[in-house]
């Protein structure tokens, strides 16, 4: 099985980095990770490439003039590395649309949110904020427009009365560590592909139970509505 050629770009402590390589050090995942790429030296993720034996390279964005001279260097590393697909994990660069079409649905993200929900910065203080009762996170392809694009995979977590946005953070963290190498699974086996604006699944299952918090009060606790 030819495995997808895949690079992650990180900034900082690299979790979602370290899951991914988790995942891909199994000969039989779909996606090998021969490249890491930081923008910002001495980035915590960096060790841990290395402890997994991954070549990685920063290129440091303030050395560049230009957004546009970054990305070309960022896109000679990569084309030279072979790449195929790219991961961000954590990659704290807007990405210009020359860049996001030049690797036209060969670019995925995650996000800590259910998207099209809070997009950008400080999304759990503004989920704690107004009160709602779930959260989660989102991989998606890139578009060119920041935190969108066909969306992959989400995953769910509960918004608990006494959470904080680090509680809170933590939570929607671990969810985030199990769905991005799914969904980066998905995509490397092709059972994820871009149809005009969604992601097409193929062979998918879909959970059946209705989540509701908070759950005090309701008639019955398996989740099942009362017959039509
Ligand atoms: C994650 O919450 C990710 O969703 C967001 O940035 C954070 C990166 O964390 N895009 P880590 O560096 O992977 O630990």
């Amino acid at each position: 099985m030819a495995r997808i050629k895949t690079a992650v770009l990180f900034s900082g402590r690299g979790s979602n980095l370290q899951a991914l390589i988790d995942a891909a050090a199994k000969t039989d995942f779909p996606a090998e990770i021969i490249q890491v790429i930081s923008n910002v030296p001495g980035a915590g993720g960096l060790v841990r490439a290395t402890t997994a034996g991954i070549p990685t390279k920063t290129i440091d964005h303030r050395s560049f003039k230009r957004r546009t001279a970054f990305e070309e260097a960022l896109n000679a590393e990569l084309l030279d590395a072979g790449i195929e697909l790219i991961c961000l994990a954590g990659f704290m660069r807007l990405l210009t649309r020359t860049f996001v079409d030049r690797w036209h649905n060969r670019i995925i993200n995650i996000h800590p949110s259910l998207l099209p929900s809070y997009k950008g910065l400080r999304t759990h203080e503004r989920v704690l904020e107004d009160g709602v009762r779930f959260s989660g996170c989102t991989v998606h392809f890139v578009g060119a427009e920041l935190d969108a694009g066909p969306i992959i995979m989400q995953a769910v977590v509960p918004v608990k009365a006494d959470d904080n946005p680090a509680i809170l953070a933590a939570r929607v963290l671990r969810a985030e560590h199990l769905c991005y190498p799914s969904a980066l699974r998905l995509v490397a086996e092709g059972k994820a592909r871009v149809v005009g604006s969604k992601v097409e699944l193929t062979n998918i299952s879909t959970p059946e139970p209705i989540l509701i918090n908070p759950e005090v009060g309701l008639p019955n606790k398996s989740g099942k509505a009362a017959s039509p």
